[in-house]
């Protein structure tokens, strides 16, 4: 294995040996390629460049303590990255295809894979990108699929330790009937205005209004929000934010304990009635929050300088999911031979 401070990784990109390529030409994709380059060549009239044919994903790959590396129901990121390209009128890679390019990327690059507890996680970005060449405003007859890894630490530099984040009242990641449901480079764009304020403000991240009215929570930086009460799991509801796996994830452990799962809109001043309150995603895994912070009102949310009981729980048991320490009953986990 590689020689790397693992406990002490960024959230950030490390050069590894290996990346994976396909390209789709004349209607139909290619075989996987395999390249140690970590650039590209691409058109200077690629669609992707001039009109945003991008979408990507963002999954992990996690060595238990057998010394075996699994993946998190990459299915689901395969079908995300489908829904994805066909929103903005793009030919994504069926999912077994998909797969199969995340595999053999992980494979490749094994020695980078880190080790059990250390903190640090592979994180594997798969990528589709306009790259046939138009001038006026229409999609792309050719599309790179590219798949690379990077070993990470946790996004929020925290990990588990709650974080504080504020209420962004001034801008939209995504319109209300716009690509906010869809991980297309766009919307990352739009977001960061909002969170590099919330940055600079001494917040780990922003928490976005619906895009109509400002009158629901829609979500949390580049996570999902939840909060908890009376032993129910309570999620926004809503068509402009990504349909996190993670969270999703979370709603069935939630109702494996017993909880209620409500998935709805949740109107800013709910907030005051949680107990507990988390971003969660592939990224973030469950990142407590201690404090929310609205400037317009001035108001701010208090959860507590520790993680919640609940979040607690449902933190442990996802990762010994991801891990290979409990039980798979859901058959979550793809194992990379
Ligand atoms: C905007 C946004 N919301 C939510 C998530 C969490 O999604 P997932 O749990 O599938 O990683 C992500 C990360 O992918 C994201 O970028």
């Amino acid at each position: 294995m590689e020689n790397i401070d693992w406990k002490n990784l960024p959230f950030g990109y490390m050069k590894t040996d290996y990346n994976v390529r396909c390209y789709y030409r004349d209607g139909a994709w290619g075989e996987l390629e395999v390249s140690s380059s970590e650039q590209i060549s691409l058109h200077i009239a690629a669609t992707s460049l001039h009109y945003g044919q991008e979408v990507f994903e963002g999954m992990k790959a996690y060595r238990g303590k057998d010394g075996q590396i699994r993946l998190f129901r990459c299915r689901d990121n395969a079908q995300r990255l489908i829904n994805s390209g066909s929103y903005i009128q793009m030919v994504a890679p069926p999912v077994e295809l998909f797969v199969e390019a995340v595999k053999k990327a992980v494979r490749l690059n094994e020695r980078f894979v880190p080790p059990y507890e250390s903190g640090a996680t592979l994180y594997v970005r798969p990528l589709l990108i306009g790259s046939g060449a138009e001038v006026g405003v229409k999609p792309s007859k050719e599309y790179q699929f590219i798949v690379f890894v990077t070993p990470v630490g946790p996004y929020f530099k925290t990990g588990f330790t709650p974080v504080d984040v504020m209420i962004t009242h001034d801008s939209d990641r995504a319109a209300p009937l716009g690509t906010g449901h869809i991980k297309a480079g766009g919307n990352y764009a739009a977001s960061l205005l909002a969170s590099s304020k919330a940055q600079q403000m001494g917040y780990a991240t922003c928490l976005y209004l619906d895009a109509k009215e400002k009158k629901y929570i829609d979500e949390c930086g580049p996570a999902n929000f939840f909060g908890i009460k009376n032993n129910t799991y309570v999620t926004p509801d809503s068509k402009s934010i990504l349909p996190s796996i993670t969270n999703r994830s979370l709603m069935t452990l939630a109702e494996d304990l017993g909880m209620t799962v409500e998935r709805r809109q949740v109107e800013l001043p709910e907030l005051e009635t949680f107990d507990e309150a988390g971003a969660c995603g592939t990224a973030a895994v469950i990142t407590p929050i201690k404090k929310i912070f609205d400037p317009l009102s001035g108001k701010t949310y208090d959860y507590g300088i520790e993680a919640g009981p609940v979040s607690t729980k449902l933190y442990d048991l996802l990762r010994a999911i991801q891990y290979g320490d409990a039980t798979d009953k859901h058959q979550w986990v793809e194992f990379v031979e």
